[in-house]
């Protein structure tokens, strides 16, 4: 039997241009980008363009771009009584961005055109409606209504808008855009190979986007920045409560995870050998946010906690660096924005839909089925037994 790539680690399954890693050194290229040079600087609509037609746009270009988006930012009747209907249910983001998305599908008024043309204008028709549902949704659930989106804000500006019921300082727009930005793309993640997955098979994008927001849900993929600030809340309450200091408390509650053998949300990753360069990025858009709201006890409480952490996981698995990954910081961020834990992994979807289109763009001109081989280590030539006579 062929040798077993268990979990895909380390396997290289195709090429791409849309962005790489290496882990080694801990550096992110985003369309040939570091990731410190474009984060920072960028509109969330200029990243999405630069993705998707490899290179970055004209003033012109940017304009028309960041218009289309605003034309079909708006959700539907049907998408809104879906999102009605789960809000019922209290279903978590992540489902409602999953359902919601799936709607959208719905009011495509050339479903059955493939070409590229009209699949990048399917992109924009799945990218901009997606921060509407995430925001119209966490109102329903927190009993208010939703907020149209608004006729001129850009895609970061309107997002916080619709969440808020009025317009962000600009502090908080630059913070979530970076985020935005810093978390579009990263190589062949779990959520990224699943839309190629699905786009390989020719299926269409609405179906690749939704099966990819269910990859992204899961704890070991998008799901960690909610329960990496929870972490650092319990730890603050516990120190304060008890008079204790941070970093004693850190210790004895991380000691506590890793001897229960429990992973620690927000450190280590597949690829990085060293820290998340996204992490760094993350940390200094956070430093700025506190910095500008004049508070900087949350952040130097986070940090005073992550350096017990790291110090933990060094003792802990000394063969293996487990470093400080996106989420620690994205957990930061977000929380400086004004945004609930809650809301952190749906987040992450709208930004990373971004780049889940790019690459599914490239794989429909790829045009290459992906269909590994499994080895089977079930048995052979059993013989049928009637039903009755089973015991
Ligand atoms: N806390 C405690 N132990 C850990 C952690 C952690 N955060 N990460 C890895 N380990 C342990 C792991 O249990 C394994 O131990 P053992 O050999 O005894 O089973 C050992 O370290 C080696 O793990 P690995 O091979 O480096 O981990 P992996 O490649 O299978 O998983 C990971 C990578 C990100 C899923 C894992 O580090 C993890 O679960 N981290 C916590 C969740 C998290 O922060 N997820 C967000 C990832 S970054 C977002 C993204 O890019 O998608």
């Amino acid at each position: 039997m062929a040798e077993i790539a268990h979990g895909l680690r380390d396997v290289v399954v195709n090429e791409t241009r849309l962005s790489t890693i290496d882990g080694l050194a801990g550096k992110l290229t985003i369309a040939g980008f570091p990731l410190e040079e474009l984060a920072p600087n960028a509109t969330y609509e200029e990243e999405v363009y630069l993705l998707w037609y490899d290179r970055l746009p004209n003033r012109a270009e940017l304009d028309a771009f960041r218009q289309s988006f605003r034309e079909h930012r708006a959700i539907s009747e049907t998408t809104m009584t879906v999102l009605r209907a789960a809000a019922k249910k209290q279903a978590p983001m992540m489902d409602a961005l999953r359902m919601g998305t799936d709607t959208l599908s719905l009011n495509d008024p050339e479903i059955d055109n493939m070409s590229t043309a009209a699949n990048l204008r399917r992109g924009v028709r799945i990218l901009a409606p997606m921060p509407t549902i995430v925001a119209a949704y966490w109102r329903l659930i927190h009993g208010q209504e939703p907020i149209a989106p608004h006729p001129t804000l850009g895609h970061a500006a309107n997002f916080l808008y619709m969440l808020q019921g009025e317009e962000a300082h600009e502090g908080s727009v630059r913070g979530l855009e970076t985020y935005l930005n810093t978390v579009i793309d990263h190589g062949m993640n779990n959520s990224t190979f699943t839309a190629r997955v699905i786009a390989s098979t020719r299926s269409d994008m609405y179906s690749a986007v939704v099966g990819a927001i269910g990859s992204l849900k899961g704890p070991l993929h998008g799901g960690a920045p909610g329960p990496a600030m929870d972490m650092v809340f319990e730890i603050r309450e516990t120190s304060a409560r008890t008079g204790r200091k941070i970093e004693e408390v850190a210790a004895e509650w991380v000691n506590g995870k890793l001897a229960a053998h429990e992973r620690l949300m927000g450190f280590g990753h597949r690829v990085y050998r060293t820290r998340d360069p996204r992490a760094d990025v993350l940390g200094a858009a956070a430093e700025k946010l506190y910095q500008e709201a004049g508070d900087m006890q949350l952040y130097t409480d986070a940090r005073a906690v992550e350096d017990v952490i790291l110090k933990a996981l060094a003792a802990y698995k000394p063969d293996r660096p487990l470093k400080t990954n996106v989420e620690f910081y994205t957990a930061l961020v977000l929380h400086g924005v004004g945004l609930d834990a809650k809301i952190f992994s749906s987040i992450f979807g709208i930004s990373r839909a971004g780049g889940w289109i790019a690459h599914i763009l490239e794989q429909y001109a790829e045009d290459e089925l992906i269909r590994p081989s499994s080895g089977y280590n079930g048995v052979y030539d059993r013989k049928w037994v009637p039903i009755e006579k089973r015991g």
